[in-house]
């Protein structure tokens, strides 16, 4: 008889480097699951937004771990547009800066904000029906969780994906450029020494250079079923 410890569902951990769609695979899968979808990266960023506000000295951890022990992030909805709200501030906007990309991946490091973050993580997934993005949600915040996926792409088609998105925001950068930025967010994601982006044993490998968008929520979804049915033949 399986104790049922999440009552709302089972949670499922979406991993993967920058660009490869985690958020947009996310977000429709958790429509499709009637689960809730949490950006940990928008976590992040409002972290390194609010520290950068608050003047905080990141060299100072203990100053860095009690801020970020009171920092309340939650998300919500309004006209169909998720709000990211930090400390009562609405940061939606404010957080998606090239400025805030690398300040973020700054502090993202360190670990005061990771553990403060970790914890308001799985105080958010505990009870289940949640599907979590991220870098290390099914190595180190959920590493037991139900179902867990590695989100890839190639460098090149993640910043091909990149560059047009600047392009269309009429941002003057080239491809050579946004491979070399893309590339290096990555050494920095996985080379950092705490929590770093590893494909956890027991995820599902996903790559999104081969699949269309539909084809990859598809193919996550039907894993749920099976897991969400297993669960069932087992209480
Ligand atoms: O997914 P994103 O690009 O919004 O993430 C912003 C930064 O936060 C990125 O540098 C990686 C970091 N991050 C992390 O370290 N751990 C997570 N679970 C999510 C994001």
């Amino acid at each position: 008889m399986l104790k049922l410890t999440r009552p709302h569902g089972i949670v499922v951990a979406i991993d993967g480097p920058s660009g490869a769609g985690k958020s947009t695979v996310a977000r429709l899968l958790a429509d499709r699951l009637s689960y809730i979808q949490i950006d940990t990266g928008a976590m992040y960023r409002a972290a390194a937004f609010l520290l950068a506000e608050g003047g905080i000295e990141l060299s100072d951890l203990a100053a860095v771990a009690a801020f970020c022990g009171d920092l309340e992030i939650s998300f919500e909805l309004q006209d169909g547009k998720k709000l990211v709200i930090a400390n009562n501030k609405n940061v939606t906007d404010l957080i998606r800066t090239p400025e805030m990309s690398l300040l973020t991946s700054r502090i993202s490091a360190l670990k005061p904000v990771r553990s403060a973050l970790m914890k308001a993580q799985q105080r958010m997934g505990d009870q289940g029906g949640v599907v979590l993005e991220g870098r290390d949600i099914g190595t180190v915040v959920f590493p037991d969780a139900e179902v867990k996926f590695f989100l890839s792409a190639s460098v090149e088609e993640r910043a091909r994906r990149r560059y047009e998105e600047l392009l269309a925001k009429g941002e003057a950068v080239t491809l050579e450029e946004t491979i070399s930025d893309v590339a290096e967010r990555d050494r920095q994601d996985t080379e950092r020494a705490i929590a770093p982006l590893r494909q956890a044993d027991d995820a599902v490998l996903i790559d999104s250079s081969l699949l269309g968008i539909e084809e990859v929520v598809h193919n996550m979804f039907s894993v749920c079923q099976m897991k969400l049915s297993e669960r069932v033949s087992q209480q």
